[in-house]
This record gives C-alpha cells, structure tokens and sequence, in this order.
C-alpha cells in the first residue's frame, strides 16, 4: 500500500487550493537560480576541488556540469508538467509512489538544509578573514564548529567550539524569509549582481595571466576511483556543490505566473549562466597560479581572492572577498526558501505534521516551517566544517536527480499523452546518461559521506513507518 501514488490531477488540484501568491515571473526565477547556483562551491571549494585532482579540477568542473544541464533538461519537463512547490519530492509522489516519494524529500533535507549550512559556514571564513584584517577578530574558538579546526597565523591548527558567525547568519536569514518571498527575490537580484560582476573582474585579471606550465602535471592524482574521493572524479562529487540549487527554482512553482514557461526558462537559464562563469573562472585560477595538490591555492580559505592578491591586484582581490561576503547570505536563502517549500509540501499530504503547511495570514509565507528549518540550518552551521556539509548535501541531491530522471522516463511511457509544454529532447538517451552521471558522482563521494547517506536513509524509512505511511492523506482520503 505504501506504493500508491498522488495521481498528477489530483496534485495540481490540492495545490489550487491552497495556494500561495503568484508573484514570481522568468526574470526572477533565472535570478533565484543564479541567486542559489553561484556561492561557496565556486567562492570556497574550489580550493577543495585543486587539493584533491590538482589542475585536472578543469574536467571536474566540467563532468558536474554535463551532470546538471542533463539533469536539468529533465527537470524541465516534469516542472513545467506538474508546476507545485515540492520539487522532485512530488514528481516522485506522482510517479513512483509514496514511500519513495518520501524518501526523496527525505534525501532532500540533506540537498537543500544541510546546503545551507555548508554556505553558511563558508561565509563565515570569508567574514572572519576580515575581521581578523581589520583587528576584531572573534577568539578562535567561535569561527569554526567542533569537529574542525582553524590555522593559526603561525601555522598550527586549533580546534574550534562553535562557529557563531555561521548560526548567526543563518538566523538573519530565517527572519527575511518570515517576512516575505517577493522581498527576498528582489533582495536576491540585487546580490545575484554582485556576484557577478565579482565573477566577471576574477575572469577578466586572471585569464590574460594563463601559463601552460601551470598546468603540469595535469593530473597529479589521476581520475579517481570509486569510494577514494579523490582525484578528478572525487573532486568532480564535491564541486558538483558548486551548480548546486538551479533545481530551486522549481520549489517556486507555486509562487509563479505563468509556471510551465517560466519555469524551463528559469532552470535551463540559470544554470547555463553559472556554467559559463564556472568553467572560465577554474580555467583562469589553474593557468593563472597553479592548482596543485598541497599548494598555496588549494590550501586557501579564500581562493579567488588568493589568485588575484597572487597576480598583484591584492585590493581588487579584497573586493572579490567583500562581494563573497555580500552575497553568499543570498545563497543560504535560497537553499533555505527551497526547503521550507518542499516540507510545506510534505506536509500538505500528511507526511510532515500539519503545522508546517500553515500559511502566515499577513505576509503569506510558510512561517512555521521556515522557523523549524531555520534553527536546524542554524544548529548544523554552528556544528559542523564545511566540506564534510558541502559532500553529504551532494549525495542527498545526487539520489533526487536520479530518481527525477527515472521517474520522467517512466512518466513519458505511463502518460505519453499529458500535455508537455517543455519536452526533454532525446529523453531516451538524456535520461540514462543523467542516471550513469549521478551514479558515478555518487560512488565518488568518500567513503564515509556514503556510510552517512544509507544512515539517514535508513532513519527516513523508520520515521516513515512509524508516521508518514499513517498520516498519509492519500491513504486517509483526507487531501
Ligand atoms: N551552489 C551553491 C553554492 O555553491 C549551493 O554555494
């Protein structure tokens, strides 16, 4: 019984319903998708990417993004199919069933709160290295969580106890999101700007800079092998981070005008701009000083601005970092935004308790949910480093991509004639390379980011049991 599925006019019926306001258009949403697309990955873990494939880190950056525009593409057609907030969470609801359905908004939990947590925390490198340059640094201790440390000027490392800048954040975040989401696209736009033009300055210094021998040895720990989470393909998992959130965009279904032309248009948009900047951005890093593993690039914790400071533009490279410090909150909203509205969903079908779909009666937001969602972000911020959030965030989103793509597979043959206003080209051939992607990405995560995704999958299915499978208002007749 806990295969039956929502079937899609009964999906678009309960969404009319209880709507939320449509106030977004194709502008904002290529916005929210830049907006959630561009932050730590590129910001922060680029220097992750170099340590663990060296130059080579120009092919993971390019695997993960064949990996998203595949998975992408896919997301367009169901989106646009069944445009509700809820994401891959309930395009499984309607094609493969409950219990997987929820282990989708299970494993997204991991993509989109644990996400948010991992911004969180890099922001707060980028913010504590300037208050440490402008002699307010905070005591040591509170700039990192415990299960990381920090290097000291001198060269030791010390351990951290809680990092107060990150929960901070993350509480300033929950608080705009309260309010209102038309306040916070537009606060998004304006930020997605910076980023950008951040990103354009980075590119245009560092690409005339480019010197082949920086890229020799190309590949200084070979491509990787599966479970080593090293390499080209183990940095491939984690830069995979870096793109990220384009999938955000269609947890704003409900809130679009418009939504089956809008939201292709934002997906497919959003992440082709950031793919564009990623590419270029890696390519000049690399050639411009060098990505070898243990070098100084790939053991910084602020690593465009290190290149530019490198290439004698050290005020410009300032204004990179201020930017990085501007901007990521944005990226912490939008991965929180996302969440909130895939539990808010969840709990529109009685798999999450009922209080999380009340809808604030003056600024129109899911406010409880968001509150719930906001101290957990929080909490993880406070706690954890942000590689190890950035990787176990990849696995969850990387088990939803996969899923989306066999289910939209399954869809085109169980309901060929449904209309389509975007229908994925060559599904036949786009979708299994989409799942052979995700897998592979997947089995390249390290070994115990993978021990960490079948433990919480497995306390999902518990919780499930135990609740879910009995509140269920598909299987009450109460939706
Ligand atoms: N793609 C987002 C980032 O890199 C999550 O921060």
């Amino acid at each position: 019984m806990t295969w039956r599925t929502k079937p899609l006019s009964l999906i678009l019926e309960t969404a009319e319903k209880r709507g939320l306001k449509r106030q977004l258009g194709a502008f904002d949403l290529t916005m929210l998708g830049i907006g959630a697309v561009i932050g730590t990955g590129i910001f922060v873990l680029t220097a992750v990417a170099a340590n663990k494939a060296g130059p080579g880190m120009m092919w993971s950056f390019v695997i993960a993004a064949v990996v998203c525009l595949l998975t992408a593409l896919i997301y367009a057609e169901i989106a646009s199919m069944v445009p509700v907030s809820g994401s891959a969470y309930t395009y499984t609801y309607a094609v493969l069933g409950e219990v997987v359905a929820w282990m989708v908004g299970w494993a997204l939990i991991l993509e989109y709160a644990v996400a948010a947590g991992a911004v969180a925390v890099g922001w707060s490198g980028y913010i504590n290295g300037f208050l440490q340059s402008i002699g307010h640094a905070l005591p040591v201790a509170l700039t990192a969580g415990p299960a990381d440390t920090v290097t000291l000027a001198d060269g030791t490392k010390a351990a951290g106890a809680f990092n107060l800048l990150a929960f901070l954040v993350s509480v300033f975040v929950t608080g705009i999101l309260v309010v209102g989401t038309s306040h916070s696209a537009r606060f998004t736009a304006v930020l997605v700007l910076v980023k950008v033009i951040a990103l354009t300055v980075f590119i245009v210094i560092a690409l005339p800079a480019v010197n082949a021998v920086h890229f020799e040895p190309m590949l200084p720990n070979g491509w990787g092998t599966p479970l080593s989470g090293t390499g080209v393909l183990g940095a491939a998992a984690s830069i995979f981070f870096a793109y990220v959130g384009f999938d955000a965009v269609s947890t704003a279904a409900e809130e679009t005008r418009n939504p089956n032309r809008n939201i292709p248009i934002g997906l497919i948009g959003s992440l082709i701009v950031c793919t564009v900047f990623y590419l270029l951005v890696a390519y000049a890093a690399t050639g411009a000083v060098g990505a070898q593993p243990g070098g100084a690039l790939s053991e910084s914790k602020e690593p465009l601005a290190f290149v530019l400071r490198e290439l004698g533009w050290p005020q410009v490279g300032n204004w990179v970092a201020a930017a990085a410090i501007v901007a990521l909150p944005s990226v912490v909203l939008m991965m929180m935004f996302g969440q909130t509205r895939i539990l808010f969903t969840m709990a529109r079908d009685g798999l999450m308790p009922a209080r999380f779909a009340k809808v604030h009666p003056r600024f129109h937001t899911p406010h409880v949910v968001t509150l719930v969602t906001g101290v957990v972000v929080a909490l993880f911020a406070g706690v954890f480093p942000v590689g190890a959030l950035a990787d176990i965030s990849n696995s969850g989103t990387l088990f939803a991509f996969f899923v989306v793509a066999l289910g939209v597979m399954i869809l085109r043959r169980t309901q060929p004639d449904h209309p389509r206003v975007f229908r994925t080209p060559l599904l036949s051939i786009v979708g299994p390379l989409a799942m052979a992607g995700c897998l592979l990405l997947f089995v390249s995560l390290g070994a115990y980011t993978i021990k960490l995704f079948f433990l919480w999958a497995i306390a999902g299915l518990v919780i499930y049991w135990l609740y879910g499978r009995r509140h269920s208002h598909l299987a009450n007749g109460t939706h």
